[in-house]
């Protein structure tokens, strides 16, 4: 997905009410029929982990940014490159450099306006460090918990994150246990999909063949319901909506706004945006639909069709219609980046004519009630044995890359893998 250049149930109870768990797509007969459970105990890799399942490796996956303006083209270089994210055909890596030479002069700019480069490192290196501290405490079996970043696009990349798992001790004869982590809460083949298979192929490279030595993987691979995800966009949403003067309140409009796809994407398949309107509407119930909503879809970029409507346009006809109250909600990521400090603040607000009645609630970033939701979902896994969802294992009708089959087969397993 693009970037503009950039889980029936197992219940489990949160805040004392039974919920459904998002991760456990799969009744627990199913877990026993269809999930490969780690066949092998993993040793501990360090003295210190001893009598323990630790240490694990929490590695979060995102696509990533630019930490600095220098960091930008080669950040565009890789992004247009990937097949996944953004298909441009057989001469991909030729077109895709001659888009991102001509974008990356622009996009420094746009960089340099929000402080010169992407807050993304900073909070994914302290969302996950926060996570681990909790997992210690609730989770000792599987203790000590660290923290990794791989990013797809920025560094640090995924290659660079697994020499750092061997030099911490994984792999290399050593096994070990990993957990890819993805930051998307919503599953899309651009996204997650293109990050494991990135991980898959670094996987590959660097350790062969699985087998005892080499490091365990498991995925959490979606998560668009689970209830500290959707509090936590709730909560920020009530903030926000208190802004506005009472009288006014509950007719404000709550745009959801996540990336959009090439309709290519969308029609090869692709689950994200069933998931992105999953999230919508679970945050919807969690506010017994106090507002009116839309969901838009933001960042296109090139001249073929994308899903709409886009989220600049809907701001502008709203406002031709006399809605003015708008509150933009940023609801497919997990932090502030270009897409929210420069696109929605700078272009879509900014411009809008109206900056003191179109408002955007703050991204979840460092909320500690996020925190919590990361580390309930990471407990979850490492309970569960589950290696990724089971719907992680079906490919989309219309994927022609047999890199999602090879990746697929590896991570779901090849018993769970479905029309590869
Ligand atoms: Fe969806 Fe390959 S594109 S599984």
């Amino acid at each position: 997905m693009a970037a503009r250049h950039s889980v029936a149930h197992l219940s489990r109870r949160v805040s004392g009410a039974v919920v459904p768990s998002p991760l456990r797509t799969v009744r627990p007969k199913d877990v026993i029929a269809h999930t490969r459970a780690f066949a092998t105990p993993v040793p501990p890799v360090t003295q210190n982990a001893a009598g323990s399942k630790g240490p694990t490796a929490m590695v979060f996956l995102n696509m990533g940014g630019p930490s600095t303006v220098d960091e930008v083209e080669d950040f565009l270089k890789r992004l247009f490159q990937d097949g996944d994210l953004i298909p441009l055909g057989r001469l991909q890596n030729y077109i895709g450099s001659f888009i991102s030479s001509r974008r990356t002069p622009k996009i420094q700019k746009q960089y340099a306006e929000i402080g010169g480069g992407s807050p993304i490192r900073k909070w994914s290196e302290y969302q996950n460090v926060e996570m681990c501290k909790i997992l210690d405490r609730i989770s000792p079996e599987t203790a000590p918990h660290k923290p990794y970043v791989a990013f797809r696009y920025a560094n640090p990349l995924t290659e660079e994150m697994y020499n750092k798992l061997f030099e911490d001790g994984f792999g290399n004869g050593k096994g070990g246990r990993a957990i890819a982590f993805t930051q998307y809460p919503q599953y899309s083949c651009s996204t997650t999909g293109s990050s494991l298979n990135e991980l898959w192929k670094w996987r590959q490279r660097l350790e062969g063949k699985a087998g005892p030595g080499t490091i365990d993987w498991s995925v959490i691979d979606r998560w668009p319901v689970h209830p500290g995800l959707v509090n936590t966009f709730a909560s920020n949403i009530e903030k926000t909506l208190a802004e506005y003067p009472e009288e006014r309140r509950s007719k404000a409009v709550l745009l959801f706004s996540a990336h959009s796809l090439p309709m290519t994407v969308v029609n090869r398949g692709d689950p994200y945006p069933a998931e992105v309107a999953a999230t919508v509407y679970a945050v919807m119930q969690r506010l017994n639909f106090s507002n009116p909503y839309r969901l838009c879809w933001q960042s296109q970029v090139g001249p073929q069709p994308w899903l709409g409507p886009q989220t600049q346009t809907s701001v502008e006809e709203y406002i031709a219609k006399g809605q003015k109250d708008l509150v933009l909600i940023p609801i497919a990521f997990t932090s502030d980046h270009i897409e929210t400090l420069f696109e929605l603040d700078k272009e879509v607000i900014g411009e809008s004519g109206h900056t003191d009645t179109v408002k955007r609630v703050e991204s979840l970033n460092g909320n500690p009630m996020f925190i919590d939701a990361l580390a309930d979902l990471a407990k979850t896994h490492l309970d569960s044995n589950i290696t990724c969802s089971y719907q992680m294992g079906l490919r989309c009708p219309g994927c022609k890359n047999e890199r999602c089959a090879e990746s697929k087969k590896f991570f779901a397993g090849v018993q769970n893998s479905l029309a590869v």
